[in-house]
């Protein structure tokens, strides 16, 4: 079973995410910098140095969300990232983000599914994600499509929270998921569910070996995994 933000409500996962993304956009940026206490821009740096040596022109950044890892991407130079989401409330909150920072030529923000991704095959130079992969309704497709777009050679990038397995991290991190995050991220989001599936989601997902597993099975090879301040977070690395 599938697990959902809203389990009173009959919609699919796909879109029940969106609507719980929708309804946190406002308050999205500040509670991921505030409940991970900054941590998130040290993972997203290091993720992203990962493709310095690639130097990508064409980057993809898939569950752009408000647009932060692409403009971190930005590091690497590269001539244009496209980011797509499907909450067009995240895609809103990005694209007020990138007019402010002058940016608007350099990333361009559209409604996009990564389990039906609206361009050719071998498109880009490189792929990101972050903290997107967790949310796919349907994991296998959403990796098979950033393969399917990835040029050969091209190498993706995916950012992902994953369980601590080792004591006393293990037994911290889940006291903080399971009941400081929810009860902070409910009181400043105002949405009863969010920070409640964020710690359910992430147990559910199949994280360090399982999930390269699932990439391998899709396509992509030379594939890597880097795990982050005792677990929390993971990289995923793979070649096509
Ligand atoms: C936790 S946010 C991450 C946003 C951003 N990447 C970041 O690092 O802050 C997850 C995002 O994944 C998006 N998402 C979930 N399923 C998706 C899908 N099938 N296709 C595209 N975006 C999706 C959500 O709408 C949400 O904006």
């Amino acid at each position: 079973m599938a697990v959902v933000p809203y389990k009173d409500q009959s919609g699919d996962k796909k879109s029940q995410v969106a609507q719980m993304f929708n309804n946190i956009a406002g308050k999205y940026d500040f509670l991921n910098h505030f409940l991970s206490a900054g941590i998130d821009i040290i993972w997203r740096r290091k993720a992203i140095s990962l493709l310095k040596a690639a130097q990508p022109k064409l980057m993809l950044d898939v569950a752009t969300g408000t647009g932060d890892f692409a403009i971190e991407a930005l590091s690497l130079q590269p001539d244009k990232i496209i980011g797509v989401d499907i909450s067009e409330g995240m895609l809103a909150v990005g694209r007020e983000k990138m007019a402010k920072k002058g940016l608007t030529h350099k990333i361009e923000l559209q409604y996009g599914d990564s389990e039906n991704l609206p361009f050719g095959d071998n498109t880009f130079d490189a792929i990101t994600v972050a903290f997107g992969v967790r949310n796919f309704e349907n994991l296998e497709k959403g990796l098979a499509e950033m393969y399917r777009v990835l040029k050969p050679g091209g190498t993706a990038v995916v950012l992902e929270f994953s369980n601590p397995r080792s004591f006393p991290m293990k037994q911290l991190y889940h006291f903080y998921s399971s009941n400081i995050l929810p009860m902070i991220g409910k009181f400043v989001s105002k949405d009863n569910a969010a920070y409640t599936y964020l710690p359910e989601s992430v147990q559910a997902f199949p994280d360090g070996q399982a999930f390269l597993n699932i990439y391998e099975k899709v396509g992509f090879k030379s594939t890597k995994w880097h795990s982050l301040t005792f677990g929390i977070s993971s990289i995923y690395t793979g070649r096509k």
